[in-house]
């Protein structure tokens, strides 16, 4: 049956693992696999800006033999006069695959239930598991491993990268720890999902509102923008709400003596994290942007594997 990767727990921990492994692979060997050879083209939305994600797809479909159709939903007729079920009818009869940035969760949902073809979340309002792929991988080649690692993600805990880091991290076996004001913890179902899976991996999920707490011995220190895209109108108060959760020298100091820190990108220096952290020795930021290209060039091969004949 088709699959799609609309959050992070879309697939089992032994299904995280296995694109991993392959991510590291395709790393090692870049265009070992032309899985879209035609060359097929994979449709890839924006309805929000990007750099990244738009620039690792393509080049990731290019490499995997396939052709990338970037799609600006301003100029298409979704989001406003078409709706996600009746775009993807039409895609799925011309590309392989759909993969869309966009802001509730819902449309996506309702695109992947109206198509044969992989649907992938290039980001929502609420998950960013492709970053998180990503991530894990980032990790796992500075670390050695994953299961049994301490992560801390400050700062906006109802954003989607703290969604994200919440499921993906648990699926991976590690503990968790979001460090954020009340009104923006994680929503109450995703952390109650994530204690499900975290029973069977050994991994762990807490919520703290004391940046020190969180932060003490920790393995990997993560933050993103106060000011994810569509809360542009909230900028003030949240500048004013997140100032505890920076992530500055003392911060970093109070993490293991061998802590990496993490930050998906764009960042606003002086912000969410001062200079001297972001550009400093312990980040592995450029590893982590890089690794966008591994993890998703794996997720579509994956997902192509596993694609109905339609
Ligand atoms: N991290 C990330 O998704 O970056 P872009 O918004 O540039 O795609
Ligand atoms: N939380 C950020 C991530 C950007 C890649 C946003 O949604 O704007």
């Amino acid at each position: 049956m088709t699959r799609h990767f609309l959050r992070d727990d879309d697939i089992t921990p032994a299904e995280q693992a296995e694109i991993l492994d392959l991510a590291e692979r395709l790393k090692r060997d870049r265009w070992a696999v032309k899985p879209l050879a035609g060359p097929q083209t994979v449709a890839v939305i924006f309805d929000k800006s990007s750099t990244r994600t738009r620039v690792s797809f393509a080049v990731g479909i290019a490499d995997l033999g396939g052709s990338p159709l970037i799609i600006s939903t301003a100029s298409s007729q979704l989001g406003g006069k078409e709706t996600p079920s009746d775009t993807a009818r039409v895609l799925e009869r011309m590309v392989s695959a759909i993969v869309w940035r966009t802001y509730g969760q819902a449309g996506l949902e309702e695109m992947a239930a109206g198509t044969t073809v992989p649907v992938v979340n290039a980001l929502s309002d609420d998950f960013h598991p492709c970053q998180l792929l990503a991530d894990l991988l980032t990790i796992r080649e500075h670390k050695g491993r994953l299961a049994g690692l301490t992560v801390t993600f400050l700062g906006d805990g109802a954003s989607n990268m703290a969604q994200s880091y919440v499921l993906a991290c648990v699926t991976a076996g590690m503990h968790v720890r979001v460090a954020s004001p009340e009104e923006f913890s994680p929503a109450a179902s995703v952390v109650d999902d994530a204690d499900r899976i975290a029973a069977s991996t050994g991994g762990s999920v807490t919520l703290f509102t004391d940046a020190a707490e969180a932060t003490s011995g920790t393995d990997v220190v993560v933050t993103d923008t106060w000011v994810s895209m569509g809360k542009e109108d909230e900028k003030a108060h949240r500048v004013a709400t997140f100032g505890a959760y920076r992530v500055d020298r003392e911060l970093m100091d109070l993490a293991a003596a061998d802590a990496v820190f993490m930050h998906c990108l764009p960042a606003d220096r002086g912000y969410e994290v001062t200079a001297d952290v972001i550009d400093g020795e312990q980040s592995i930021i450029w590893d982590e942007a890089e690794n966008r290209l591994h993890a998703q060039k794996a997720l579509l091969v994956w997902l192509l594997e596993r694609k109905d004949a339609g």
